[in-house]
């Protein structure tokens, strides 16, 4: 089966995007990923070039492909059922699709495409933010994200870089004077987080907060009675 066929296989169901570009944290993303399909979305996947470099640093995944780019397409099966055993998946297998970051002739490359609500870039790099801000659309995810802002849908940006230079903070205002939301992966410490799957739990809900999805992933700051 090749990523074609794994598109022609999505369904009418509800769905959200989740894009993983090469900024640290493609936990993150995977986390989303999992919270989506558990919520009983369907989920279109998207990984740049770049972020299945940083998920074989960072994660330790697709460690028997050599090449420093790896492409979604030619490899989609043996990259899915690393993703599902990496991450529990084995029940819901069949509730996301990967699509290559090339794939520019996917449903979701078009405002046209029904049934998607929105969608997270998470992590992501100063490049695709500088991309998606400037609307060069020259990737999937890309041409994806910049398909929300014009369909006024849910689009919500995780930058991940520090400290941010003045380019950096112009493109999130930018993007956010388009109506994205800007939700940098900073965690909070007044949940006591004591394991780095709490931390990533608490960006989690937040991302899907942002994209108005009710859950109980992290642990809400409740305030303090009077006294
Ligand atoms: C291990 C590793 C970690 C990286 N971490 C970041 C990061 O946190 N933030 C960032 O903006 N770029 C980071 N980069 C650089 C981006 O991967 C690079 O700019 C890339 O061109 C981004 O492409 P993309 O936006 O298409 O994924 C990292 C690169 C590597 C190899």
């Amino acid at each position: 089966m090749n990523i074609k066929e794994n598109i022609n296989k999505e369904t009418n169901e509800s769905s959200y995007i989740v894009a993983i570009t090469g900024a640290s944290g493609p936990i993150y993303g995977f986390s989303l990923l999992k919270a989506l399909i558990f919520r009983s979305f369907f989920v279109h996947l998207i990984i740049s070039k770049p972020g299945f470099r940083v998920i074989k640093d960072e994660l330790g995944m697709f460690g028997n492909i050599s090449e420093p780019y790896i492409n979604a397409a030619n490899k989609s099966l043996n990259i899915k059922d690393e993703i599902i055993n990496k991450f529990g998946l084995q029940k819901v297998g069949d509730r996301f699709a990967i699509l290559d970051d090339d794939f520019l002739e996917a449903r979701i490359a078009s405002g046209s495409a029904k049934n998607v609500n929105g969608m997270a870039v998470i992590p992501c790099s100063m490049g695709s933010l500088s991309r998606i801000a400037n609307g060069i659309s020259g990737n999937l995810i890309e041409r994806a994200a910049d398909v929300m802002l014009k369909e006024r849908k849910k689009l919500v940006v995780c930058p991940r870089e520090t400290p941010f230079s003045d380019i950096h903070l112009k493109n999130m205002l930018s993007l956010y004077s388009s109506g994205a939301s800007i939700l940098p992966p900073i965690p909070a410490f007044y949940n006591k987080p004591q394991t780095i799957d709490d931390i990533v739990d608490f960006i989690t809900g937040k991302i899907l907060d942002s994209l108005g999805i009710d859950n109980d992933i992290y642990s809400r700051w409740n305030g303090y009675d009077a006294k």
